[in-house]
């Protein structure tokens, strides 16, 4: 009777490790976000966080952190960019020259309503290649041949060594967004 006891007290033990063990490989790995998201890079003069510092951050926060992202997402793109334009024009005060200039304000405020890290280049030239970047991200540009050149990034500007590029690999938390060269 007790061996009885014994056997059913070892059998008890040795299934309870064996669910556990099974539970630790059956439980889901963390999830990451393993498929970056691709773009191509906003190669423009225009510096989107400069101009939001200035002419939008007194009401919506430097880097447009006040922004409600909840009322951002439920915006159409449509009238996002009528929006956009109507507050540079009015409670900014800063009207733009250009659509490509709303096109990249516009795009600012797209990433950044979906968590995820903008890059644009003003400048590769031979005194160096530099642009704007969201702040807290980590910037890597990728030449051709695959080397890849780790930017300085301070505040929402980023730089680095000339050369010719043809991805930036921008990581903000645990988003990534590949930032491709236009052809
Ligand atoms: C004087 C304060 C002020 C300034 C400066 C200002 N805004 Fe606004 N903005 C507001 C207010 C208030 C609202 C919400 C009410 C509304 O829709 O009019 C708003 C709403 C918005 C929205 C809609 C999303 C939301 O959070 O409700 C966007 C996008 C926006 N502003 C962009 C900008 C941009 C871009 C600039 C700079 C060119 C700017 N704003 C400058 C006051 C300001």
């Amino acid at each position: 009777m007790r061996i009885v006891l014994v056997v059913i007290c070892l059998a008890l033990t040795l299934s309870t490790f064996v669910w556990l063990a099974g539970r630790e490989v059956e439980a889901p790995a963390k999830q990451v976000d393993t498929e970056p998201i691709t773009m191509p890079l906003i190669v423009t003069a225009f510096k989107p966080f400069e101009y939001h510092v200035n002419a939008c951050g007194n009401c919506h926060g430097s880097y447009a952190q006040q922004h409600n992202k909840v009322s951002l997402r439920n915006m159409s793109d449509d009238r996002l960019t009528q929006v956009v334009r109507e507050m540079t024009e009015g409670q900014g005060q800063s009207p733009l020259d250009t659509d490509e200039q709303l096109a990249v304000l516009v795009k600012y405020h797209q990433l950044f309503r979906d968590d995820l890290p903008i890059v644009v280049q003003n400048q590769n030239d031979a005194s160096g290649a530099s642009g704007e970047i969201s702040p807290g991200s980590t910037l890597e540009l990728v030449r051709a041949d695959g080397q890849k050149v780790l930017a300085i990034v301070t505040g929402h500007r980023w730089s680095a060594a000339a050369g010719e590029y043809v991805k930036w690999v921008a990581t903000l938390n645990d988003k990534r967004v590949v930032f491709e060269a236009g052809k």
